[in-house]
């Protein structure tokens, strides 16, 4: 299909390339690229919170792509485990913590909050996921494992 353009380029086809056109998405990309953007970006660290914003000895629930992660603050070392309980899905983050473990809210099985053993049974496979925690600054960050289980420092 012909058209008219500026005087002195005379006259263009629209299948020519055209670098502003180029730039524009076709609608069908726009509905796939976040999720294929999600499967194959790396894990990042991502900010949770700031230094103070988890008291010493205490938890805290944060929601981090899709997970509810609970951050724990063992004198100023920070860790992190997935929140829900796999017993029947209490918060650890509301639990009571003593040295490295936590203590379930609603039942009282104890994790580590360093790696998510189940510490009443440690020979058991029933384990919280872990996350490594990181402060940057004032900023708290955690790294979850992307949709490959990788994380990003692992390549
Ligand atoms: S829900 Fe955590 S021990 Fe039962």
């Amino acid at each position: 299909m012909l058209e008219l353009q500026d005087e002195d380029k005379g006259p263009r086809r629209h299948d020519e390339h055209d670098e502003n056109k180029s730039l524009e998405p076709l609608p069908f990309v726009v509905s796939i690229v976040p999720s294929w953007f999600r499967k194959c970006r790396m894990a990042e660290f991502q900010t949770i919170a700031k230094v103070g914003e988890i008291p010493d000895g205490e938890g805290r629930a944060f929601p981090v792509d899709g997970t509810i992660v609970a951050v724990f603050n063992l004198g100023g070392e920070y860790t992190a485990i997935n929140d829900v309980c796999p017993h029947m899905g209490a918060s650890l983050a509301g639990g009571y913590v003593e040295g490295t473990s936590v203590t379930c809210p609603w039942h009282a099985w104890r994790f580590s909050v360093k790696d998510g053993t189940w510490l009443d049974n440690p020979r058991s496979k029933i384990a919280n996921a872990c996350y490594p925690v990181r402060v940057v600054g004032e900023e708290i960050q955690v790294l979850m494992k992307d949709e490959g289980g990788r994380m990003k420092d692992e390549g």
